[in-house]
C-alpha cells in the first residue's frame, strides 16, 4: 500500500537544519530554525539546567509513569509563571505536553470536542506550523490581518475590524510576544483594544507563548494573558519552554485552559487528559523536571532570570548589528524595522528569489518568507551577512 504515497517537500523551517548541516562553505550563515545561539554561534545547555539537571540525577528515584498530566509541580510552576494569580486557581487547569506544539495539538482537540463548528482566527502571517498543526486536527482557520510587509508595522485597525465581525464562540490566536515570524507585538494600548474586541464579541482567546522573557521580562510579556484572564470567561494558552530555558529536544510544554467555574474546569481537564492518552499517552519528564526544580528554587530562579535576559540582550543587540552594518552596505535601503522587532525572529523584507540567491550564492540560509532569526548573526559574520543582503538588493 506504501507505493500510493508520495514524498512530501522538507518542512519549511526544519528542512533548512539539514540544508546548512550539508553546506560545505565555512562562511555559511544560519538565520533559519528558531534557536538561540551565543556570540560564538553555539547553543549551549543553560548554566542553570546543568545544575538542575545534577539535583535531578541525585534525587530522582524512579521511573515509573507520572500520567497523562505529566508533573503536577511543573503544571504549578508553568501556570503560577503564566498567569501570576492565585484568584485564578480555582477555574484553572494545566496539563503538561509535549512542547508547545504538544499543548496545541491538546487545545485543538479541547476546541473540537467543544464547539467543532468554531473558527480558529491566525494571524496573517502566522508561525508557518500553525496552519498545518491546527488545520490537520480538524479546526477550520481563517486569517486577520496582522502586518503590513510594505511599512513593517502591526495593521492594527484592519486586524480590530476583522476580529469586531467575527461570530460569538469564534477563537482567536494570539501570540503573547515576539510575534512568529515578524517579531511585531501590539502595544500595552493595542493589546488593551484587542482585548475589548475580544470581550465584547464573545470571542475566546487561544494564545501561543512560546517566548516568554524574550521581548521583555517574564512578567511583561504575559501582559495579554493576564489582562484577559482577568476579564473573559474561557481560554486557553500554550506555553513551550524550548527558547526560554533552552529545552528544544526535551520537549517541554503546557497547556493552561481557563474556564468559567471549577466544575467546568474539572470537565474539561479530564477531555485534556483522554486527549493526551489518544495522541501520546503522557509527556516525556525528564525538561518538565528541570524547570520544575529551577522555578521551585529562588537561587535557581534567579539565575534563569540573569540567563534569560543575557539571552534577550544579545537578540537585541544582534538586530542593531545588522541594521548598522546594513546602513554602511546598502545606504538606499530602509532595514529598521529589524530594530522596531523583538525576540528571535523579523523579516527581513527581501523576495523569496533573493531568498534562494541568498543561500545559493552566499550560504546565507532563512526561511522563503525571508523571516531571519537573529540569533545567528554575530560581531564575526555581520560584516559578510550585510554584503551578501546587499548584493542581492
Ligand atoms: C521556529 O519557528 O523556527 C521554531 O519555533 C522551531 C519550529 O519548530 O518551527
Amino acid at each position: 500500500m506504501f507505493e500510493t504515497l508520495e514524498t512530501l517537500p522538507a518542512d519549511a523551517i526544519l528542512g533548512l537544519i539539514a540544508e546548512h548541516r550539508n553546506d560545505p562553505r565555512d562562511n555559511k550563515i544560519d538565520l533559519g530554525v528558531g534557536v538561540y545561539r551565543t556570540a560564538a554561534g553555539e547553543t549551549p545547555v543553560l548554566d542553570v539546567v546543568k545544575v538542575a539537571e545534577q539535583r535531578l540525577l541525585d534525587q530522582q528515584d524512579t521511573k515509573a509513569y507520572l500520567g497523562t498530566f505529566g508533573d503536577p509541580a511543573f503544571n504549578a510552576a508553568m501556570q503560577a509563571q503564566t498567569f501570576a494569580n492565585p484568584a485564578l486557581d480555582d477555574r484553572l487547569a494545566t496539563i503538561q505536553a509535549p512542547g508547545g506544539s504538544g499543548s496545541l495539538r491538546v487545545a485543538a482537540g479541547a476546541i473540537l470536542r467543544a464547539n467543532p463548528d468554531a473558527t480558529v482566527w491566525v494571524s496573517d502571517p502566522t508561525w508557518v506550523n500553525h496552519v498545518p498543526l491546527l488545520g490537520g486536527a480538524g479546526l477550520k482557520l481563517t486569517p486577520y490581518p496582522y502586518y503590513d510587509t510594505d511599512k513593517h508595522v502591526i495593521r492594527i485597525d484592519a486586524m480590530l475590524d476583522a476580529l469586531r465581525a467575527a461570530p460569538a464562540g469564534d477563537i482567536v490566536l494570539l501570540h503573547a510576544c515576539c510575534h512568529n515570524p515578524c517579531g511585531l507585538d501590539p502595544t500595552e494600548d493595542e493589546w488593551r483594544q484587542i482585548a475589548d474586541v475580544i470581550v465584547e464579541r464573545e470571542l475566546v482567546p487561544f494564545i501561543d507563548m512560546a517566548y516568554q522573557g524574550f521581548a521583555g521580562d517574564v512578567d511583561t510579556d504575559a501582559f495579554i494573558i493576564r489582562h484577559l484572564a482577568e476579564r473573559v470567561p474561557e481560554m486557553l494558552v500554550c506555553n513551550s519552554c524550548s527558547k526560554n530555558f533552552g529545552l528544544y529536544r526535551d520537549r517541554v510544554g503546557s497547556l493552561s485552559m481557563l474556564a468559567a467555574d471549577s466544575a467546568t474546569r474539572d470537565v474539561l481537564a479530564s477531555q485534556a487528559s483522554s486527549m493526551a492518552r489518544t495522541l501520546y499517552s503522557m509527556p516525556p519528564d525528564h525538561g518538565a523536571a528541570v524547570v520544575s526544580i529551577i522555578l521551585s528554587d529562588e537561587s535557581l530562579k534567579a539565575n534563569w532570570i540573569i540567563e534569560l535576559a543575557e539571552m534577550r540582550e544579545r537578540l537585541k543587540s544582534m538586530r542593531s548589528l545588522l541594521n548598522d552594518a546594513l546602513l554602511e552596505k546598502a545606504p538606499d535601503h530602509d532595514f529598521s524595522h529589524l530594530v522596531r522587532a523583538a525576540g528571535m525572529f523579523c523579516f527581513l523584507g527581501v523576495t523569496a528569489q533573493q531568498v534562494g540567491r541568498l543561500k545559493k550564492d552566499f550560504g546565507v540560509y532563512m526561511v522563503d518568507s525571508s523571516r531571519i532569526n537573529v540569533a545567528g548573526i554575530t560581531e564575526a559574520n555581520v560584516d559578510y551577512l550585510a554584503s551578501s543582503i546587499a548584493a542581492v538588493l
